[in-house]
């Protein structure tokens, strides 16, 4: 079983955080979005391409299934707890849900290069804003934790998790 889950907006930090989070405890990093792409064969972009959103959030929540039945450090897509019926895999699984909080300025900054997140393509900077705020409302909902990683370093990130672990050990008892 995962022993923490990361969620979090696109570009907050959760697949660098889980990784660095995984080696640290010496506990194997999952990545959603890369398990998509393992079990599909295709790229995110391929997946939206060809068969468009609602095909890819079914697949998500397949593939966020299993990927709770394994052990270790796993990090989320950033539409994964908008769908109820993820949220209620990640609350009631009893496994720590971290919030990784970021700002829209600082999410839009760290994006600025990327071409594989297809969501974000025709967005104005107002829609962004706007799917930014109605998204954070149900990453608060998941979450057992929230840490902020505006202007931070990874391992400062990893260490503040770690160092309110006792708060997610609790969680499983
Ligand atoms: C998405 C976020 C992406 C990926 C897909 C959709 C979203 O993951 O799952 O492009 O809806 O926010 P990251 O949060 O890892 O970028």
């Amino acid at each position: 079983m995962a022993q923490c889950i990361l969620i979090g907006f696109m570009g907050s930090g959760k697949t660098t955080v889980g990784r660095l989070m995984a080696e640290t405890t010496h506990t194997p990093h999952l990545d959603l979005d890369e398990l998509i792409v393992a079990q599909s064969g295709q790229s995110i972009n391929q997946i939206f391409a060809a068969h468009g959103e609602a095909y890819f959030r079914d697949l998500e929540s397949q593939v966020l299934r299993s990927a709770m039945q394994a052990e270790g450090i796993l990090s989320t897509g950033g539409g994964t707890p908008v769908r109820e019926e993820n949220r209620k895999i990640l609350v009631q699984s009893g496994i720590p849900v971290i919030f990784l909080k970021a700002s829209p300025e600082v999410i839009r900054a760290r994006l600025k290069e990327v071409s594989d997140r297809p969501l974000l393509r025709k967005l104005s900077a107002q829609q962004f804003v706007h799917l930014h705020e109605e998204r954070e409302a149900y990453y608060a909902q998941a979450a057992d934790l929230t840490v902020i990683t505006d202007h931070r370093k990874p391992a400062g990130i990893v260490r503040e998790i770690l160092s309110r672990a006792e708060l997610l050990e609790s969680k499983r008892k």
